[in-house]
Order: structure tokens, then C-alpha cells, then sequence
């Protein structure tokens, strides 16, 4: 099966510390990837106050724009929360959703699925992170995966399949520096197109991008696109270093290509 033109996507989490520095690793990002077009997908998430002024930076849309996390309502007393209007009338075209950081501080899987509704009906596009706090020898892990895509995914419609990008990032792996091998990546791939498969049938698998978050570097993003199979990455620390993030971006053109 044809494989998906590549998604990079770079999550900044809470940095940079200031407007001037996100502006400068903006620029640098946009500097190393270069001028040559290229068929991957590239979006950075940077936090919420600095995403009018990279909108500003990229009016093209080369580097697309994603937001870090959503409130499902669109509008009213809600302090503190950010709504998916305000977030495309800044020139977000993509929102990640359940992000295991946003679990940890007490998001549920009730509050994920909201989010989704309202985000397809918005019609950008939902990064969802789904991913195992720690692996165990039965195997218990893919349940957990399997229970956050199932009730992340339940009601969306299969016309709009292709706004939906499943981001597998085992927990463990974020931010440590242990990436999962590339082989277990894989298993986790074809587990998750069968779920897909199973809820929307086969021809979903066309549409549903899997991509792959958790310590992914330069030096392991080939294996992991090549013998993980994956769509695309989710990358946390190396997208605020420029020439790393960009070296990835290359190597996924590459890989798309078939020349690498
Ligand atoms: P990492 O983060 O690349 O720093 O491991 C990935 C993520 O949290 O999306």
C-alpha cells in the first residue's frame, strides 16, 4: 500500500522562555529546512501567545501551525481556556490532542473525546496521542492503547477520516532519550490500523496517518520510519533544536522519496 506523504510535526511545550526567543527558533527552523520544496507535511506547535507572530513569520504555511490542547467550547465563561475559532483565526490548522503531559495533569479520556468532536466539526485536523505508561511482559499495553483510540474515536464520522492523525507515544519514551525500537513501533502500527479497520473498515487505513512520538532524534528517524512504517513523527525536544529538527524533516522527505 502506498505509504502516506510524511507528517513532522514539532511540539514545543512550554518553550521557548520568551516571544523574541520563539521568534529566533522559528526563523532558524525555517532557515534549516530551506527553500527547496518538499512534499513532507512540517508543523511546529508552539505555545499559545506566540502563535499569532509565527503566523505572522509563515504566511505561506510552509510550516504549519498546531496548537498544544483545546477547550471544546467554542465560546463564554471559561477562563483560562483557549477555543478552536480563536485558534484558526491565528492560523492553527492542526490541534494534539491528549497529549500524555495534559493526562498527567488530570485530563480525562471524557474531556479527549470532546475535544475531537469539536475539533472535526471545526474541520482542522486532531493529532491524537494515545501510549502506554510502561511496557509489561503480557503485553497489557496494547489494551491501554486500544482503550484510548476506541474511546477517542467513537463517533466520528468516516467522511472526515482524514483529519484524524493517531500519535503513538508510549509515555516511557517521552523525553528520556529511549525511543521504542523500531520493530515494536511497527507492532503498534498494524495494532492501531486494526482498530482502524475495525471501526471504519479497511479503506480507512488509507486516510488515518500513525505517527510515532518519544525520543525521536536524527540518528534513529530512519529505522523508525522505514522499519517502524510510520507516518510521520511528534517530536518534543529536538524540534527547538533547528538543524536536528530540519535533519529529521530531510530524512523523512527522503524516506517518502524512496531515495534514502
Ligand atoms: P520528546 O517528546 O521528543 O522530547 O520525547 C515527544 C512528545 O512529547 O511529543
Amino acid at each position: 500500500m502506498k505509504s502516506h506523504i510524511p507528517l513532522i510535526v514539532g511540539n514545543w511545550k512550554m518553550n521557548p522562555a520568551t516571544l523574541g526567543k520563539a521568534r529566533k527558533l522559528f526563523l532558524d527552523t525555517r532557515k534549516e529546512i530551506g527553500r527547496k520544496k518538499l512534499e513532507t507535511q512540517i508543523a511546529v506547535a508552539p505555545p499559545f501567545p506566540f502563535l499569532s507572530e509565527m503566523q505572522r513569520l509563515s504566511p505561506s504555511q510552509r510550516i504549519g501551525l498546531a496548537a498544544q490542547d483545546v477547550f471544546f467550547e467554542s465560546i463564554g465563561a471559561h477562563t483560562g481556556e483557549v477555543s478552536l475559532p480563536m485558534l484558526k483565526s491565528v492560523g492553527v490548522s492542526s490541534v494534539i490532542v491528549g497529549h500524555s503531559e495534559r493526562r498527567a495533569a488530570g485530563e480525562t479520556d471524557e474531556e479527549i473525546y470532546k475535544d475531537i468532536q469539536a475539533i472535526f466539526k471545526s474541520g482542522v485536523t486532531a493529532i491524537v496521542c494515545v501510549g502506554e505508561k510502561a511496557r509489561d511482559a503480557q503485553g497489557n499495553y496494547f489494551g491501554i492503547v486500544e482503550a484510548q483510540i476506541r474511546s477517542a474515536i467513537r463517533s466520528i464520522p468516516k467522511t472526515k477520516l482524514k483529519q484524524l492523525v493517531i500519535a503513538y507515544e508510549p509515555v516511557w519514551a517521552i523525553g528520556t532519550g529511549n525511543h521504542a525500537t523500531a520493530e515494536d513501533v511497527h507492532e503498534m502500527k498494524l495494532f492501531i490500523q486494526k482498530i482502524i479497520a475495525d471501526q471504519f473498515g479497511r479503506d480507512a487505513i488509507k486516510k488515518v496517518r500513525v505517527l510515532y512520538g518519544g525520543s525521536v532524534k536524527k540518528k534513529n528517524a530512519h529505522a523508525l520510519l522505514a522499519v517502524g512504517q510510520v507516518d510521520g513523527f511528534l517530536i518534543g525536544g529536538a524540534s527547538l533544536k533547528p538543524k536536528e529538527f530540519a535533519a529529521i524533516i530531510h530524512i523523512a522527505e527522503s524516506h517518502g522519496k524512496g531515495t534514502l
